[in-house]
């Protein structure tokens, strides 16, 4: 009589006679394909600057192989790059969505358009340092500001204000490429038709499809040909229907506010309006109890540091001014990269910008960059390859 467990083992042992003798490979393929389209860190020079009046400017990077990066990593159409800065004691990164396409990106080639904010911190900087042959540290390629067949509606309606019109740029250049397939409705706020940034690559870019529309509207001037006032609902049923189209918002927070509110009586199902702040998140309504200043602990592995902090800013503005190097990428408490314990203390995080997963809000997680100090505080940072941020 057979014993079925004895011809199971029988049988395993005649495979492994069978099996190749050659060792396991230490090294898959795989891994440097994820590593070339998810890098931790990209090393960049830039090539070219090309200005746009005197407050923006479009800057051209190649990759820099002296220090280690050979070729850029592809991207989706209205992704961005979170860039690293040491400016004096403090260690911050910024998010600007790439506006050149996915298929520059296999010519090595990524432009970044910046707008200066005279009183912003990293962009007066931005202006006054960088120029051709300045090397520059970013992420991989981020963000979900992309599209998706299978989640999104085959007609997308973009609104952008201001530098927002840069992921814009990327999905209009992608749809005349041929790397996307959408019809793609854009509604540009702008202060006055002179103060249109990118007016004409848009242009340019909507002359060559039949799939791309582009709306200039203007808040302060009345100009042949363009849409005057605000975007209103009205204006977006104007040009699209909103049963049938996704809604992507890219801007300052008063565009994001304006088009949440305006939307609002749709009632529009999860997914169809797609938001990307540009800019810090918006301090809470305030509130006279909350002191101006608090004192944060941050416990980061073995250390401890204090620092003080403004509560109308975000955490992570408090320990980057303190010169603690914290991994952030988004700024807008989506992507998760700085995510932090509350030990002790009370800590608001608006609910338009929470993306917390509900696990997270239960055991006391914040996302630093969209969460305001109320009281005193003690917060714990996870460990972090944080070195390898700042090169
Ligand atoms: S940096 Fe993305 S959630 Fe804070």
């Amino acid at each position: 009589m057979t014993n079925p467990l004895t011809d199971l083992l029988n049988e395993r042992q005649a495979h492994f006679k069978a099996g190749a003798t050659t060792p396991l490979p230490k090294h898959y393929p795989i891994n440097d394909l994820a590593a070339k389209l998810h890098p931790e860190t990209q090393y960049l020079r830039i090539t070219k600057v090309v200005d746009h009046g005197p407050n923006a400017k479009s800057f051209y990077l190649k990759p820099n192989p002296n220090r280690g990066t050979q070729h850029l990593a592809y991207f989706k159409a209205g992704q961005y790059l979170s860039v690293r800065f040491a400016i004096g004691n403090s260690r911050v990164t910024r998010a600007y969505a790439l506006r050149s396409t996915p298929q520059d990106a296999h010519n090595d080639c990524y432009i970044l358009t910046i707008k200066l904010v005279p009183e912003g911190f990293v962009t007066p900087y931005i202006f006054d340092h960088w120029q051709v042959g300045t090397t520059v540290e970013s992420s991989g390629p981020m963000g979900t500001l992309t599209y998706n067949q299978f989640r999104d509606q085959s007609h997308v309606l973009g609104i952008a204000g201001g530098s927002g019109i840069t992921p814009f740029l990327a999905l209009a250049g992608a749809i005349v490429d041929g790397t996307e397939s959408f019809d793609l409705t854009i509604l540009y706020g702008s202060r006055r038709h002179d103060n249109i940034l990118l007016g004409t690559e848009l242009a340019q870019l909507a002359k060559q499809s039949d799939h791309i529309k582009v709306v200039n509207v203007l808040s302060d001037e009345h100009y042949p040909g363009y849409e005057h006032g605000l975007i209103t609902l009205d204006l977006m049923q104007q040009y699209a229907d909103l049963n049938h189209t996704s809604i992507f918002v890219c801007g300052p927070n008063a565009l994001n506010a304006y088009v949440t509110q305006q939307v609002s009586p749709l009632h529009l199902p999860g997914g169809r309006l797609r938001q990307e702040l540009s800019g810090q998140v918006p301090q809470p309504q305030e509130t006279a109890k909350i002191p101006a200043t608090v004192t944060i602990t941050v416990k980061i592995q073995d250390t401890q540091q204090t620092v003080t902090a403004n509560t109308r800013e975000p955490l992570l503005v408090s320990l980057e001014r303190a010169g603690i190097v914290v991994p952030s990428a988004c700024r807008s408490g989506e992507c998760g990269w700085c995510r932090a314990r509350v030990i002790s203390g009370r800590v608001n995080t608006p609910k338009a910008v929470d993306y917390r997963r509900t696990a997270d809000q239960k055991f006391g997680y914040i996302h630093l960059c969209a969460a305001f100090p109320e009281s005193d505080m003690t917060i714990e940072v996870p460990v972090h390859d944080l070195a390898d941020q700042f090169g």
